[in-house]
């Protein structure tokens, strides 16, 4: 059984096949964490409760001498001597908000249950995970707690989340609740984030913890292309094979923290979940509130297996619907091949020119509705502009498919621009504050999802075209950050639940239509990558990695976003602009879902002929990169020359290595290893035919020096398993 209680020990251990984690209830019934990390079989319990404290300066509780301040506390709270940064604070009727929450039963259960109205990781069958329940309750403030841990053993997963249930007679406010908080024994780790822009996300970025808080957060109304709700802890000197990585990662779109803090006895409090800065919550008497999950891993083999461990769960335990599993089909889209100028006979002709080259989906992206033929207007009118597209979208729809491809669309429900009828009928739909005017986006607001006779009527509209219409796709965009954050609609005292609540109403809307459309592949995206984390793969399993479609940018951006989320999920295409040849650019794309992002009526014929080949081996390795699992080899993030990454097939008969090369090195000296073989078996190289072992590939290595190539060339090497 992957969780017990222990009786003598007053222990509940989690296992997993490659990791343990121990809970202990103390004097009082404090909740102290004794141990996190490789797999023990036995049920002996590390003495891990006291610390040094910090003199008379640490207080205790004077009936047993327990100091918050120095124990490893399973979850920390505000104000009752633990001066560390805390995962609960409640502030009761009467203002006070010291919190202190203490064990009162628990509960283990096959199987998880699902969060109302959030997105959550889930069991494909009761037998992959079993959850853990524990009770803890603060007296004083009537706050009932429950700690949810839900662990899939095969993964080396652990998903956490709490419930907080009011259950004194009067109002209390939530002012914090995190998703997980963790304390470890030492601090000789490196912290590991995702920090970007616009066009240029998910950087990975390594620092060593240091005494003190550091971390990261977003406070832009979204998981946000600035910083990822993604770190890792990895011990000092950890790399991409050794070393005991802690991974962890918010299932939220909406404002988050990430926060690590070193105390005076050298040991690491990481928290994780809802922003609190932006964020406060009031529960009547009897009501209860749900943090997201965050999901933690442990491996003692390296960041690369964290990631792998990450994806493998993603793709099996949190994408979900038609297309976590069948083939999803390879799209061109309109948006840089011809952005706000085409009607329907330019898009037939992309359809037509792209069946040739093997495509099976043409998307139609920004400026089909309203008057929009810019970006200053329309965003809420989401019916079609027939000035445009004349004979209408079932016409143009018909003629796609007539040409052999299927169709999709783009929309942007969360937004409204000032000049669009729906805002002259509503001006309080927008998100703003009494008395401000509202700072513009890309010439836009957005829209108040927090309510809900706002998101009928988005649904309404989005119902009605995707009803009448062979629609097989839709592009879901997300244009700015959230400023003046607020809805007129919420009381004085709720004000700080916006942002949260404009979560919920996005999550709301996406769940009715992936629930009434389940046929639609949904893509997600923030001007490109601002909104790539875990609770939209609930409901788009793919999501368009950045704007910045330049293959040499594409490394940076794609090794960041493999930290923790799959190759199946990234938005991936080809564009025209030219930094490399096409053989280069499709080879970068091909890590990821691969599509195109051009006028393909202008390739050259020889053009043309490399994208279809590429097709070809897209399609032929569909399954190798989107089921695979991934190396990474050489990071452009280390190396200023090249990367390379590699994909091996579950069952370890194929591989396909990819090398590009960002920089020309005089007189290169290249030896690349390969990963994740079977030693003892025979591969053959699929070009030239010789046969190396694995051992030879992984511990010799290829040489690749006259392979390094020039700036901009890149190699794609595939082995096959020989029986
Ligand atoms: C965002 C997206 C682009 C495109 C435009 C359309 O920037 O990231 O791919 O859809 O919006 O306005």
């Amino acid at each position: 059984m992957p969780i017990n209680y222990n009786e003598k020990n007053k222990t509940f251990k989690l296992d997993t096949e490659n990791s343990s984690y121990i809970i202990q209830i103390c004097e009082e019934n404090y909740l102290v964490n004794l141990y996190y990390g490789a797999f023990i079989p036995d049920s002996c319990v590390p003495n891990r409760s006291r610390r040094a404290t910090n003199a008379s300066f640490s207080p205790v509780n004077p009936r047993c001498g327990f100091s918050p301040d120095s124990a490893p506390m399973e979850y920390a709270t505000s104000g009752a001597g633990d001066f560390r940064i805390s995962a609960l604070e409640i502030q009761n009727s009467n203002g006070d908000s010291v919190t202190d929450i203490r064990y009162s039963g628990y509960k283990i259960y096959d199987g998880k249950n699902e969060i109302p109205m959030i997105p959550s990781s889930y069991v494909n069958d009761k037998g992959e995970a079993q959850t853990l329940e524990i009770y803890a309750k603060d007296e004083v403030t009537g706050a009932a707690v429950t700690l949810y841990y839900s662990v899939f053993s095969k993964y080396d997963v652990i998903a956490r989340r709490i419930r907080v249930t009011n259950d004194s007679s009067e109002k209390m406010r939530i002012e914090r609740a995190f998703s997980l908080c963790l304390d470890l024994p030492d601090m000789n780790f490196d912290l590991i984030s995702l920090y970007g822009c616009h066009a240029k996300e998910r950087n990975i970025e390594r620092r060593r913890l240091a005494h003190g808080i550091q971390g990261v957060s977003s406070r832009r109304g979204s998981s946000s292309h600035n910083q990822n709700p993604f770190i890792a802890l990895a011990q000092n000197g950890a790399d991409e094979e050794h070393g005991d990585v802690y991974g962890f990662n918010l299932v939220y779109s909406g404002n988050f923290s990430a926060l690590a803090e070193c105390d005076f006895n050298s040991t690491t409090r990481v928290i994780m979940g809802i922003d609190p800065d932006t964020f406060s919550w009031e529960l009547d008497s009897g009501e209860f509130f749900d943090t997201p999950e965050a999901i933690m891993v442990y491996t003692s083999f390296g960041i690369g297996e964290m990631s792998r461990l990450f994806h493998r769960f993603y793709n099996n335990n949190l994408i979900r619907g038609r297309y976590k599993t069948e083939k999803r089909p390879l799209l061109i889209n309109s948006w840089e091949a011809a952005y706000f100028d085409f009607d329907a006979d330019k898009l037939v002709d992309f359809a037509k020119e792209a069946k040739k080259l093997g495509v099976e989906m043409l998307v139609m992206d920004d400026g089909w509705f309203g008057k929009r033929n810019n970006d200053c207007s329309s965003l809420g009118d989401w019916y079609v502009n027939e000035d445009k597209l004349k004979g209408g979208l079932g016409n143009l729809i018909k003629r796609v498919n007539d040409e052999g491809l299927k169709f999709g669309i783009w929309y942007e429900p969360e937004m409204i621009s000032p000049d669009s009828e729906l805002f002259r009928a509503h001006p309080d739909w927008c998100v703003h504050v009494k008395g401000r005017e509202p700072m513009l986006g890309r010439n836009q607001y957005v829209i108040d999802m927090s309510r809900k006779d706002v998101r009928d009527n988005i649904w309404e509209q989005m119902y009605k075209v995707l009803s009448e219409n062979n629609i097989e796709y839709i592009k879901w965009d997300f244009n700015r950050n959230i400023s003046d954050a607020g809805s007129v609609l919420l009381p004085h005292e709720r004000k700080k639940e916006f942002f949260h609540r404009f979560a919920l109403g996005t999550y709301d809307l996406m769940n009715r239509l992936v629930t009434t459309f389940p046929n639609i592949l949904f893509e997600n995206c923030s001007g490109g990558g601002g909104r790539y984390d875990p609770a939209m793969l609930c409901y788009s399993p793919q999501i368009w990695a950045s704007d910045n479609t330049d293959p040499i940018d594409r490394l940076y951006i794609q090794f960041g976003t493999s930290m923790c989320y799959p190759a199946s999920s990234m938005g991936a295409h080809v564009s025209a602009n030219d930094r490399t040849g096409y053989g280069t650019k499709c080879n970068v794309a091909r890590w990821g879902t691969f599509g195109l992002e051009l006028d393909p009526t202008y390739l050259t014929d020889e053009e043309a002929d490399i994208i279809r080949d590429e097709i070809k081996e897209y399609h032929k390795n569909y399954e190798l990169v989107n089921r695979g699992d991934l190396y990474r080899l050489i990071s452009p993030f280390e190396n200023p020359y090249r990367a390379a990454w590699q994909f091996v097939s579950p069952d370890k008969s194929r591989t396909m290595f990819t090398l590009v090369t960002m920089r020309k090195e005089f007189r290169p000296h290249l030896i690349v290893k390969l990963r994740g073989l079977e030693p003892d078996a025979y591969y053959k190289n699929e070009r030239t035919g010789e046969v190396l072992s694995g051992a030879l590939l992984m511990n010799a290595g290829l040489d690749l020096t006259n392979t390094a190539g020039q700036t901009g060339e890149s190699t794609v090497i595939y082995f096959d398993k020989v029986e």
